[in-house]
């Protein structure tokens, strides 16, 4: 196969661990500087020219998109994946996870702890949303910094409206977060590939920074995750929608908190604590994935005219609940249960012998007026409530 890494950064220990591992197991690596990517966009033939000459083929990518380039480099991704290149990472799950507040936002109603977050627009926002978050110490953050830089903590309201308005009055979005002290200057860093944790690290801020970045000079030590962490790094990362992903998290007095996932994260520090071959696990999961090129499943499936999927909830004493979806004679009616969600139970694929129990989520595909009558609508559930 011929695999190509999208970074700027060619010679660092990320990509140089990339291509060794690439040759290693009988690939060949070519190295393209994001930047250099000119793009035609034309009905049925998608194309990409690097250096102003056609590009290579490529069997696949691992895009490596630093902070600095996202919507250039998203741009490129996409391209390759209209062109049916297989992309390591998805154009919109890189898209999603770098934006902090969309990924907290996403994560919210999924059974994943986060840190309570706050967005404001203006000064008169700032000082209830440090409230509501628990506050002060605050935490105040850009929605795409990376490597600790744009992670402020300020101890007094007044410091923090300050470094709010300041970073507002420049055009840059920020984030008020409850400050997880608990967690002591220290983070979980898991690494994971597909539906397991390949490591994970415990990383630990120098002094008296609260930030435990390597790149701020934190230290690392290698860490057995319980199943709670396994589970919900394993679990962020799906939501995501990222294949490769680098969860954050602080181990707050209830459990794991979620602050970030990372699309490309830094091999180093993790290879160096875990002594892990991850650069050889991900060139594993592109073998195991590249006769699959990434698609948008919503799009396809509702191509056909009235057909749609949604997703099912089973409240108690729905008709739903308790019935197998061979009782339901669901698939006589046209609708294809693809998977049901059962807290953080995921069954995939049911039979007719499975039974659907309050409480569950059933994803399903079919006709739209089908799965709109077994659902009751909003209005109708509250009526049927008060009477
Ligand atoms: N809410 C918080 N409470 C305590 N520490 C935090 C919090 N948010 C971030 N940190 C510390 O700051 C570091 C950087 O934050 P993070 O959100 O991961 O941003 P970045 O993208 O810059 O790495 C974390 O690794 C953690 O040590
Ligand atoms: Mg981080």
């Amino acid at each position: 196969m011929k695999i190509g890494i999208l970074t700027r950064e060619a010679k660092n220990y990320s990509s140089r661990r990339l291509i060794e591992a690439c040759e290693r197991r009988g690939h060949e690596a070519a190295v393209f500087d994001t930047l250099k990517f000119n793009m035609l966009v034309e009905h049925g033939k998608p194309s990409l020219t690097y250096e102003n000459a056609p590009m290579p083929h490529v069997d696949a990518i691992i895009p490596r998109i630093g902070a600095s380039i996202t919507f250039y480099g998203l741009a490129v991704v996409r391209q390759l994946e209209q062109m049916g290149v297989y992309t390591l990472n998805t154009s919109h799950a890189i898209g999603v996870s770098r934006d902090k507040l969309r990924a907290s936002q996403t994560f919210s109603r999924h059974n994943i702890g986060i840190p309570p977050t706050a967005f404001v627009r203006d000064r008169a926002g700032v000082i209830p949303a440090i409230e509501a978050v628990g506050g002060t110490p605050v935490i105040i953050k850009l929605l795409e910094g990376t490597q600790g830089i744009g992670v402020i903590l300020a101890d007094t309201a007044k410091i923090a409206e300050a470094i709010i308005e300041t970073l507002q009055s420049t055009k840059q979005n920020v984030l008020i977060q409850k400050f997880v002290a608990e967690s002591k200057g220290k983070d979980i860093r898991a690494l994971v590939i597909g539906d397991r944790v390949i490591a994970a690290m415990r990383r630990k801020a120098t002094g008296d920074e609260f930030r435990s970045n390597v790149h701020r000079g934190g230290t690392t030590e290698l860490v057995k995750l319980n199943e709670e962490y396994e589970r919900t790094a394993i679990h962020a990362a799906q939501i995501m929608g990222l294949t490769v992903a680098g969860v954050d998290m602080l181990e707050g007095k209830e459990g794991p908190l979620v602050m970030e996932v990372n699309s490309s994260p830094g091999l180093e520090g993790i290879e160096g604590a875990t002594g892990i071959d991850i650069a050889g696990q991900i060139i594993e999961s592109i073998e195991e994935h590249v006769q699959f090129p990434e698609f948008d499943l919503r799009q396809r499936l509702t191509l056909a005219t009235g057909y749609g999927v949604a997703e099912l909830p089973i409240r108690p004493g729905s008709p739903m609940a308790g019935k197998t979806i061979g009782e339901l004679d669901l698939r006589d009616r046209d609708v294809l249960v693809l998977s049901i969600q059962r807290g953080s139970v995921m069954i995939p694929n049911p039979g007719g012998s499975e039974r659907l129990l309050a409480g569950d989520k059933a994803l399903c595909y079919g006709k739209r007026i089908v799965l709109r009558d077994l659902v009751p609508r909003k209005g109708q559930a509250e009526a049927a409530k008060k009477s």
